[in-house]
């Protein structure tokens, strides 16, 4: 029988294509948009890890979620200075939460108070994406837009204490092979996980929206 980490990552590989080719992504990686749609992405990013990240202490002592907090993963200081560099030390007062964002955020708050194996499947799709495919957005995003490398605009892609991502992808892995559920709960995880692709590009729809190459 395969792993947790080995179903969960075939379960969701056609949810994972199509983020990554979606208009939005591809425009992005095609060095075909300008930095305000980046910075208009970040900023969604923002919401979603503020999201992540509020539950995040109380969820630390879950015997189900606990595993998965590490500070190490945690974003929203990066976020925030990333969002500092791009939109000026007022950014606060500027950011808004498109609709399909206010949906996800609003999903993962839900889960994080009531279903800690379903925050579970939230923090897999955003943390293990990022120490993934986020090492080829920041490289992009430092080419086309000129940032600093691993510098501020990027550090939300930069994982300062996690020195081995391999290692740590490794024993991530690890932890999802040795969660508390039945066959049950982790089908369950599984269709929260596809869930939690389909508001990931929900939002790269309404950022694509928001940003349509000129025709
Ligand atoms: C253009 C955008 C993207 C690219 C180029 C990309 C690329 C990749 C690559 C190369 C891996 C495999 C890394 C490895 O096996 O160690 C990966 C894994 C992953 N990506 Fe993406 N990705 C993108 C977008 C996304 C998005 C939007 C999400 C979800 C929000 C996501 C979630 C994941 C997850 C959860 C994994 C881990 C799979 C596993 O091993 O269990 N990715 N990505």
């Amino acid at each position: 029988m395969d792993s947790f980490s080995t179903v969960i990552r075939t379960a969701s590989h056609e949810e994972h294509t199509e983020a990554e080719t979606s208009t939005f992504m591809s425009d992005m990686l095609g060095g075909r948009l300008g930095v305000e749609a980046y910075a208009r992405y970040t900023e969604q990013l923002w919401f979603v890890y503020e999201a992540l990240e509020a539950g995040a202490e109380r969820l630390a002592s879950d015997p189900v979620a606990g595993p998965f907090i590490r500070p190490e993963l945690f974003r929203l200081a990066s976020l925030e200075r990333d969002l500092a560099h791009l939109r000026g030390p007022q950014w606060r007062a500027g950011v808004s939460a498109l609709p399909a964002t206010r949906a996800y955020a609003e999903r993962v708050r839900e889960c994080a108070a009531d279903w800690p194996a379903g925050y579970v499947a939230h923090h897999y799709t955003r943390y293990l994406g990022d120490l993934s495919g986020g090492q080829i957005i920041r490289d992009k995003a430092e080419k086309t837009w000129g940032f600093a490398r691993k510098g501020d605009g990027v550090r939300f892609y930069v994982f300062e204490e996690i020195t081995n991502p391999a290692a740590f992808k490794r024993s991530y892995r690890e932890l999802l092979d040795g969660v508390q559920a039945d066959d049950l709960e982790k089908q369950r995880i599984v269709a929260e996980c596809k869930r939690a692709f389909a508001l990931n590009t929900a939002v790269f729809r309404a950022l694509a929206e928001e940003f349509p190459l000129s025709a």
